[in-house]
């Protein structure tokens, strides 16, 4: 049974069943606590949790997933990948655990021929909840299975949730026994290896937070609703169905295992080291694919850098398989090959992929040799040393620094017959593992916080206006106050405003929230942000101005029409800039991130070297012809497939079936995914000015403009400069850049002439400073207070030469000046003094300390420096008072 034949089989069965086929969702999830898309049911979080009510009773999909926690255990187990598929029923407080059971036994039993998926149920054994009675009851009385194949376990492996706050529940497992070559007897509470998992049925009821691991969490509240989430292992079923030996070797996988065991020379199968490398290499190579096709692009953080580490992990794989050239040409074409049939996008998207995945390839391999040279220099050092182990602190720096992994730098350093400091390694990862955790913690915003608004979004999403209208009259539904659903707020008060209809603007799509009023009889409230809290329900956060705001009032929205005017001027010019700069930089040039408030807006996107000055200017004029031609702006609302169709750009977080806005600027010329607010032509832009380019990480940059007014007069402000340059150099405009390089040049030509004046006055100083010596002890010294002094460079030069002319006797010298307004002293001692026992540099540490501040140096010349300038003979004195008798 090939993946895409399981695959439909799913589908066929649910959608027979009243189950709405919902598409897989993008790999990026729009779930603000998750990097990923990690379960089937991520897409539908809001609806399990109660927060939107569900669009459909009960659905079904076959959704790509991403799991990085275990990467390690990639390729030593039979299942662990971190890109896989996950076959999944929903029910939204329709069907639960009965009905969920009996679906799945059936599909799971029901012949091939049939439409199932052909299991003995010989084969097949259950784990429950520990407390799950009525579970057991059901899979007895509905399954017919013998009570002895039923195992109870905890919460460890029977409750399960995302990891997040948010919804979960106890769960029920279906394993399928491979036999007793795979391991011993006494089902998956013995062995989870002979008895491998395929299908988890959560009894989804309760809201969890303060999630701190799998088995630790608190239980919020019952769910309003009590819901069915479950998932299917693909691959696993995959393997099982296909006879092979574990998921690296389905059909969608293995071309890719061949082709690197090919490339590398060396057989699949022979060795088990060399195995696990190339079942690596097909799973990320397929992971990073996926992801890429779905817009993720390599970079330093977050999601960008999961991927970066599965492109890294990859090429090491390679190296460790003895190949140290490029191969993902060959590599990621495989992949793509055995992934087009079930995901076209990653054909449509191959040259891009292609262009970041081989330059990606090509980056690493050089960050490898050099880390080797490192890994070569750290050997010899240690060999040197006598030693016969490499410091954990070197594997360390070649794994943060050079993506390393610690198995390429064992191997490397036996090779070269060393072992690795491996306890002091491990130290300083779980180091940064540490730290890593605590700021994803930091960072988490709990979903519990949001069960407030779940009761006012049941009533229906917040209807916007805005488009049309600045004002509308509306209705108070809800009040928060602390997150507390309240029914009345008095001036003074800071609160959350839920409307019926609005025609402010929630902060969205990277523009800004609208600025404006809300009215009614007896109160003023002055808005101070408006967000979406949740998917389709505005909250307006407020201040009471004068009276009173009760639920149940009615109320009047008024927009600040100024800063809405700006707002849609600033948004539509990011539209224009964007369509500008991919006609000059090409398709490649993804957006990444966009904001923009009135005057103002800037916009990142995936871009891995600067922009050149004409190519800003071409940009900058594009969008500017583009405002003159008066383009219309024209705003409509379809299904996502046909604004798709239609080449609007789209970013992540749309979902199929849901219908979007289409924005176009001048028909084709710019068109994307919007629900911003426009300008109606493009004349009323008024005028882009960009005036910055940047780099935010290595492969986003951002440009930033300056529209309407606010652009104009930043380009008035650089007039008037130019006009004070001309009126004070007198110069006109076009000869300014040459009257100013030239007077840069005389002016540095005046400063060397100083400079020389100023060493020759110095050098005269030096036969008077000289033959100021007087005899202390068996010591010429000389110890002068030179004034107020250019540099400190200065001050050690006249030392120095004193010192130079005092002979070979012992000598010490101690000049002290003002340098920048501040008394610095300079000790120099001749080698005949420092023979004797003379260290310029405690000499230099007591004179500071005498001037109020520190110093210190070497033997033959120190310095120092401090505050007091009125104790520089003092300071003196304590030099001299400092050398031996
Ligand atoms: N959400 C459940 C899982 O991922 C079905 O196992």
């Amino acid at each position: 049974m090939q993946t895409a034949d399981l695959r439909q089989r799913w589908l066929d069965y649910f959608a027979e069943r009243g189950h709405t086929v919902v598409p897989s969702a993008s790999l990026v999830s729009d779930d603000p606590t998750l990097m990923f898309t990690v379960a089937g049911m991520v897409p539908f979080i809001p609806y399990l949790s109660g927060l939107i009510p569900a669009p459909y009773p009960r659905a079904t999909s076959v959704q790509k997933c991403i799991r990085t926690l275990d990467i390690e255990e990639v390729g030593k187990t039979t299942r662990h990948g971190t890109f896989f598929q996950m076959a999944g029923n929903f029910s939204f407080g329709d069907y639960f655990k009965e009905q969920a059971i009996s679906f799945a036994w059936e599909l799971l039993t029901k012949s091939e021929s049939e439409g199932g998926l052909g299991f003995e149920e010989r084969d097949l054994w259950v784990t429950v909840y520990e407390e799950d009675d009525e579970a057991i009851e059901l899979w007895k009385r509905v399954a017919g299975l013998p009570e002895q194949r039923i195992q109870r376990l905890g919460k460890a492996d029977n409750y399960w949730h995302t990891g997040q706050p948010g919804p979960g529940g106890p769960c029920s497992e279906i394993y399928f026994d491979r036999g007793a070559k795979y391991g011993a007897e006494g089902g998956p509470a013995a062995d989870d290896s002979r008895y491998l998992e395929i299908w988890n049925l959560v009894f989804m009821q309760y809201l969890l937070d303060d999630v701190r691991s799998k088995t630790d969490f608190s239980v919020v509240r019952e769910l309003p609703k009590k819901n069915i989430d479950t998932g299917l292992g693909v691959e696993r079923v995959a393997f099982l169905k296909q006879g092979v030996e574990n998921m690296y070797e389905i059909d969608q996988v293995r071309p890719v295992l061949d082709r690197a065991a090919e490339i590398s020379g060396r057989p699949y199968g022979r060795d088990h080291g060399d195995d696990v490398r190339m079942r690596v290499v097909a799973d990320h190579v397929r992971s990073a694919l996926m992801l890429m096709a779905d817009g993720v692009t390599p970079s330093n953080e977050g999601r960008g850098y999961i991927l970066r580490r599965l492109l890294r992990r990859s090429v090491r794989a390679m190296r460790l398989l003895g190949v140290d050239v490029a191969t993902f040409p060959e590599l990621f074409t495989t992949s793509r090959d055995a992934m087009k049939a079930a995901y076209p996008e990653v054909e449509k998207s191959y040259d891009r992929i292609a262009r970041l995945a081989y330059s990606e390839e090509e980056n690493f391999l050089g960050t490898l040799a050099s880390g080797t040279s490192i890994l070569d220099l750290a050997v010899s050092k240690t060999r040197e040393e006598g030693r016969r182990q490499l410091p954990g602190d070197t594997a360390f720096l070649l794994h943060d620094t050079f993506g390393f992994p610690i198995d390429l730098t064992l191997e490397m350093a036996e090779e070269a017959g060393l072992t690795v400091d491996r306890g002091a390694f491990d130290a300083l990862m779980a180091e940064q593992r540490n730290k890593a955790k605590a700021d994803a913690k930091a960072k988490k915003t709990a979903l519990a916080d949001l069960s407030v608004y779940s009761d006012f979004r049941a009533l229906g999403e917040t209807v916007f206006t805005g488009y049309d209208y600045l004002q509308t009259e509306t209705r108070v539904l809800g009040i928060i106050v602390d997150g507390e659903s309240v029914s009345r707020a008095v001036a003074g008060q800071t609160a959350e405003v839920i409307l019926a209809e609005t025609s402010l603007y929630a902060e969205s799509g990277g523009q800004e929230a609208d600025a404006g009023t809300i009215v009614g009889a007896g109160f003023e409230l002055d808005v101070l942000d408006v967000q979406k809290p949740v998917k389709g329900l505005v909250s307006h956060r407020v201040e009471v101005r004068t009276g009173e705001v009760a639920v149940d009032d009615a109320a009047t929205t008024i927009v600040d029409p100024d800063w809405r005017r700006g707002a849609t001027q600033a948004h539509s010019a990011t539209h224009l800039i964007h369509a500008a700069l991919r006609q000059v930089l090409g398709p490649d040039a993804h957006q990444s991130g966009s904001y923009n408030k009135a005057g103002y807006m800037r916009l990142d996107f995936g871009w891995n070297q600067a922009l050149s000055p004409e190519t800003r200017s071409e940009i900058e004029e594009i969008a500017n012809v583009a405002i003159r031609r008066d383009l219309p702006v024209e705003t409509r609302v379809m299904p996502l497939d046909e604004a798709k169709a239609l080449g609007a750009m789209a970013l992540f977080g749309e979902k199929y079936g849901e219908t979007v806005r289409v924005v176009d600027i001048g028909g084709p010329w710019s068109r994307e995914l919007c629900a911003g607010t426009h300008v109606s032509s493009s004349a009323q832009v008024g005028l882009v000015n960009l005036v910055s380019e940047s780099s935010v990480g290595s492969t986003n940059r951002r440009v930033e403009a300056l529209v309407g007014i606010d652009a104009f007069r930043e380009l008035a402000t650089e007039r008037a400069i130019v006009s004070q340059l001309t009126s004070n150099l007198k110069t006109p405009r076009e000869q300014l850049p040459d009257r100013i390089a030239e007077l840069l040049s005389s002016l540095k030509a005046a400063e060397k002439r100083i400079a020389e004046f100023e060493s020759a006055a110095l050098a005269q100083r030096v036969p008077d400073l000289a033959a100021s010596a007087v005899r202390r002890g068996d010591f010429s010294v000389v110890k002068a207070d030179v004034g107020s002094l250019g540099s400190s460079d200065d001050l050690r030069s006249l030392v120095t030469s004193v010192r130079a002319r005092l002979g070979s006797d012992a000598a010490v010298v101690a000049l002290a000046g003002v340098v920048g307004g501040k008394p610095s002293v300079i000790v120099a001692a001749n080698d005949a003094a420092r023979d004797r026992g003379v260290k310029a540099g405690p000499l230099a540490k007591a004179a500071a300390g005498v001037l109020g501040g520190g110093g210190g140096g070497k033997d033959d010349l120190a310095q120092g420096g401090g505050t007091n300038a009125e104790a520089i003979p003092a300071a003196l004195d304590a030099v001299v008072d400092g050398l031996p008798n």
